[in-house]
């Protein structure tokens, strides 16, 4: 796909409609099938670049017959928006973050909790396991969507327009914007701030108007979305690692050839190896810019304040939802696992 954006987004609701009216996402002029995937980051982000790479793999294989179309910036609706549209096939993929999907199914709610994993490794070794995401990747078949693939999001962390936050108790009577799950609102109630649930498109807006005093992200929303323009203080307080998910629409994945299928899957693999490798500098680069041009401070708490607040919200949930027990069992053995490596110096 190389069009433009500006067009696509006047012409996108009318082919929206049209494809949610037939219930499938539609056929292109020359008789390819159009394959489109939205997501939320711009085209700079990681995320974007590993979507590009996976058109280019498909169409490698497959392109007489499919033609993918990628559309960042939430061209095709909020995240919420494109996991429904997802959902009932009037697209065919989007990436939503685990903590959306959390409204969708129960079983999300796992990888939200905060302070679950205790190094990336360990969260990198959890997502990578099947025994752990393979049930909970498949729980939304029922709903029309399944989990493809899980990409790389970093550490989230608490930012603010001019508040240093050095304890949980400098989040007292912030307004924190965070995304729209349960568990996120439970967790900055916990820590004394206000929830402020939003899209992240709307985020933006909200700092600059002073609707709110803060958000929490990692640190690719202080410069992809200019986030850093306006907040001057980035607290890494290492709450959460939430892993973003590719979704695929089910009828769309369980109609396609065996060979096909088989090339869709070597793709999904390449969105996820592409995001990763890309991710590191990625965050380099942004922690350099925004410290360097948008002016933004680096704070480094200490973090056990924060954890020992919210580390009650791992019991409660688990007694809420216990079938995600043997799960959290299983990341603690990866938890464990690096805690040794560590120890042992390996
Ligand atoms: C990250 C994540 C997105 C998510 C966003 C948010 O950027 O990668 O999937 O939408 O955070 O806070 O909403």
């Amino acid at each position: 796909m190389r069009k433009l954006y500006g067009v696509l987004f006047l012409s996108l609701g009318t082919v929206l409609m049209a494809s949610a009216l037939t219930g499938c996402a539609g056929g292109g002029s020359d008789g390819r099938r159009i394959v489109r995937i939205g997501h939320n980051q711009a085209t700079d982000h990681p995320t974007h670049v590993a979507l590009l790479e996976f058109e280019s793999y498909v169409e490698s294989k497959l392109g007489d017959k499919y033609d993918i179309e990628v559309y960042p910036s939430e061209l095709l609706g909020s995240q919420t928006d494109m996991v429904q549209l997802t959902q009932t096939g009037a697209i065919d993929f989007c990436v939503a973050s685990n903590s959306i999907l959390e409204t969708f199914s129960d079983n999300y709610t796992l990888f939200n909790m905060p302070y679950l994993f205790t190094s990336s490794e360990a969260y990198h070794d959890s997502m990578d396991d099947e025994a752990i995401t393979g049930p909970i990747f498949d729980s939304t078949k029922k709903a029309g969507f399944e989990a493809v693939t899980w990409i790389d999001a970093g550490t989230r962390n608490f930012y603010t327009v001019s508040t240093p936050i050095q304890s949980p108790a400098d989040l007292k009577g912030l307004k924190i914007r965070v995304q729209q799950s349960p568990t996120n609102v439970e967790m900055m109630r916990l820590l004394g701030g206000s929830a402020t649930p939003m899209g992240f498109g709307e985020v933006y807006t909200a700092l600059q108007s002073k609707i709110i005093d803060g958000a929490e992200n990692n640190e690719m929303a202080l410069t992809s979305n200019g986030h850093g323009d306006v907040c001057k203080y980035y607290s890494y307080d290492m709450h959460q690692m939430i892993p973003d998910i590719l979704i695929g629409n089910c009828a769309f994945l369980d109609g396609l050839p065996q060979e096909e299928r088989e090339v869709f899957e070597e793709g999904f693999a390449v969105v996820n190896q592409v995001e990763r490798a890309e991710w590191t500098n990625a965050v380099e680069a942004a922690k350099e810019k925004a410290e360097n041009e948008q002016g933004v401070q680096f704070l480094y708490p200490d973090t056990a304040p924060f954890q020992e607040i919210c580390v009650s919200m791992h019991q409660t949930l688990l007694e809420q939802y216990p079938d995600l027990k043997p799960f959290y069992d299983a990341i603690q053995v990866h938890n464990q696992e690096h805690m040794q490596n560590t120890e042992g110096g390996t």
